[in-house]
């Protein structure tokens, strides 16, 4: 079901190609809330993470989350309207994320944007969260336009994509098991740093030595494909025989990130990519930024990635994502749902 309001809206932001989209995310564990115009300029971006209340128990406790997103989203809704000097009424469309990520968090987001777009008359639209993360970098760079090549490092993802056209990609390579996130939060966890594990391991690396430990990089079907599980397989057994926990720490650290930007490098290399762009929550991390630079300078590729604040779960970037759907005309209906497992491509 679809209102003609909200029809009458879309038409005319198809012909003026112009939208103030509030957007919301909430597949994990960050409550965001952000207005954002014309899928590049953010008016305003707030977030309310729940890290101190799963910090205690190790790792996201989904029915915590769902409960804790309840209790944000209203506010944070109010706040980034109000940071953005907009109201209700200046809310052309609704973008949400509606997967991949935890259910009952997924439907806290979805709920309240049905909600709000069945009240104010306007086009809702359901963002694939890896879309969000990969046009992170169109709010840093107003200039960015595909084609250009793509590396999403998160906690649920590890993917290398050939963005072709807005809403268009080609998967190059992904992880064949764990993501490089998830294997660096193991990992931490494992050396009894605290959740979550990424921004832990950057941090103890820089008291090690990176040259400690070396690990063999396990053989995959695809060229540019990943598996981070022997990687942590073998980390395990190093701590276990009395590695110093920041010796480990480096050169796992360091390990990860040689893999992400070789095969990054190699991909962009191939497809004649001038551009390599690197996105999702890992991308935080300097010494990924750093090598990843350094070899896309070699090879004449230049290298981007987005802001801090855009890198881990933002709703800025799932209004990025939304406006480019909206212009395409995929909206979602008042049905829509959450999709746990929801792929890209
Ligand atoms: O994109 P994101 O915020 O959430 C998902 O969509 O998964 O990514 C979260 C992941 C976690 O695994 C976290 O440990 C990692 O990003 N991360 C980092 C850093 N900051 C966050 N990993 C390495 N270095 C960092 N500075
Ligand atoms: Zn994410």
């Amino acid at each position: 079901m679809y209102t003609t309001k909200a029809q009458v809206k879309l038409n005319n932001i198809l012909k003026s190609r112009s939208a103030v989209v509030l957007a919301i995310e909430s597949s994990c564990d960050d409550t965001g809330a952000a207005v954002v115009k014309d899928g590049r300029q953010v008016l305003s971006n707030v977030a309310s993470s729940q890290l101190d209340v799963h910090r205690k128990y190790g790792g996201v406790v989904p029915e915590i989350a769902s409960r804790t997103h309840i209790e944000t989203l209203e506010l944070l809704i109010e706040e980034a309207l109000a940071s953005a000097s907009k109201g209700m009424a200046d809310i052309d469309a609704l973008a949400v994320t509606c997967g991949p990520g935890l259910v009952g968090a997924l439907l806290v987001g979805v709920s309240a944007a049905k909600a709000l777009a069945f009240a104010l008359g306007i086009p809702l639209i359901g963002v694939n969260h890896m879309e969000g993360h990969l046009s992170a970098p169109f709010l840093t760079f107003p200039e960015l336009a595909p084609p250009f090549m793509a590396v999403v490092v998160s906690g649920g993802h590890t993917q290398i994509m050939q963005v072709t056209d807005y809403c268009s990609y080609e998967l190059i390579g992904a992880s064949i098991d764990d993501a490089a996130g998830e294997a660096l939060d193991k990992i931490a966890r494992l050396i009894g740093l605290p959740y979550p594990g990424g921004p832990e391991i950057e941090k103890l690396a820089l008291s090690g030595d990176s040259t400690v430990f070396s690990f063999t990089r396990p053989k995959t079907d695809g060229k540019y494909d990943f598996s981070f599980s022997g990687l942590k397989t073998a980390a395990l057994n190093l701590y276990k025989k009395g590695a110093v926990a920041a010796d480990l720490a480096a050169s796992f650290q360091s390990a990860v990130v040689e893999y992400i930007t070789d095969n990054a490098v190699e991909a962009a290399k191939a497809h004649n990519s001038a551009k390599l762009v690197l996105s999702g929550g890992v991308a935080a991390n300097t010494l990924l930024r750093e090598r990843l630079g350094v070899k896309c300078a070699k090879a004449g590729i230049q290298a981007l990635w987005p802001d801090m604040a855009y890198c881990t779960d933002n709703a800025a970037m799932i209004g990025a994502a939304g406006y480019y759907r909206l212009l395409r005309g995929d909206i979602s209906t008042l049905e829509l749902n959450a999709h746990p497992s929801l792929r890209l491509i």
